[in-house]
């Protein structure tokens, strides 16, 4: 598969990162994460900068992080990306597995096509976030992709309102087993 290119919408042009997003990254995750020294920031923007093409080489899907940019003024003003996202469908209502219910720790898990999203505080509640995970999810259901998912915490209220706004069916982990997995939005490519 080839990599995605930028993606542009109505407020945004969505595109991959390079090295001169390094500041605006930095800023961008220290606001929305915390601490992140500028050390770790770069190494892991070399790696995202260097698996498109890596990915792309190996004819493999178009997973990493992406760069939200205002069109209006070229500001980097959020990330939205696609990563790989182990879900133990049994421990979730509508597909739950007896074995699953008697041991959710060890719910068997498979990966699926997941999307994330992080918009900097200063441009929040302003549809950014949607907008920019709307335009990757028509570009990879165009490339036929079966589904996407997206995942959050029980009381992560705005990820999961980015969720109901892309038309995602929200799941609820029965369970307080697997720790890790909470909150599951499911879109299908209908
Ligand atoms: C989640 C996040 C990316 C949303 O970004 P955003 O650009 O503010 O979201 P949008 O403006 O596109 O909002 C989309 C919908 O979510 C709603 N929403 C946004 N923030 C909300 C909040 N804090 N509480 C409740 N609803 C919220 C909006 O009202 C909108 O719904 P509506 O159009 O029906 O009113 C942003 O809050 C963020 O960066 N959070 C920290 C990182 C994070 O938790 N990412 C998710 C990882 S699992």
């Amino acid at each position: 598969m080839t990599a995605l290119p930028s993606l542009e919408t109505e407020r945004l042009i969505v595109r991959p990162f390079t090295m001169d997003d390094l500041d605006a990254k930095q800023r961008l995750n220290q606001a929305v994460w915390g601490e992140v020294t500028e050390e770790a920031q770069r190494a892991y923007l070399t790696w995202a900068v260097a698996n498109y093409q890596q990915l792309a080489m190996l004819f493999q899907p178009p997973y990493g992080d992406r760069a939200i940019e205002l069109k209006v003024t070229g500001e980097m003003i959020g990330s939205v990306g696609i990563v790989p996202a182990w879900i133990p469908w049994g421990v979730l209502a509508s597909t739950q597995d007896t074995e699953s219910a008697a041991d959710p720790a060890n719910a068997r898990c498979s990966p699926e096509m997941g999307l994330f999203y992080a918009v900097h505080p200063d441009h929040q509640r302003k549809g950014y976030a949607a907008e920019a995970a709307r335009a990757v999810v028509d570009a990879m259901f165009k490339r036929n992709l079966k589904r996407f998912i997206a995942t959050t915490d029980f009381d992560n209220e705005a990820s999961i309102a980015v969720m109901r706004k892309l038309g995602m069916t929200i799941e609820r982990n029965q369970f307080s087993q697997p720790h890790w997995c909470q909150i599951v939005g499911v879109l299908e490519n209908k």
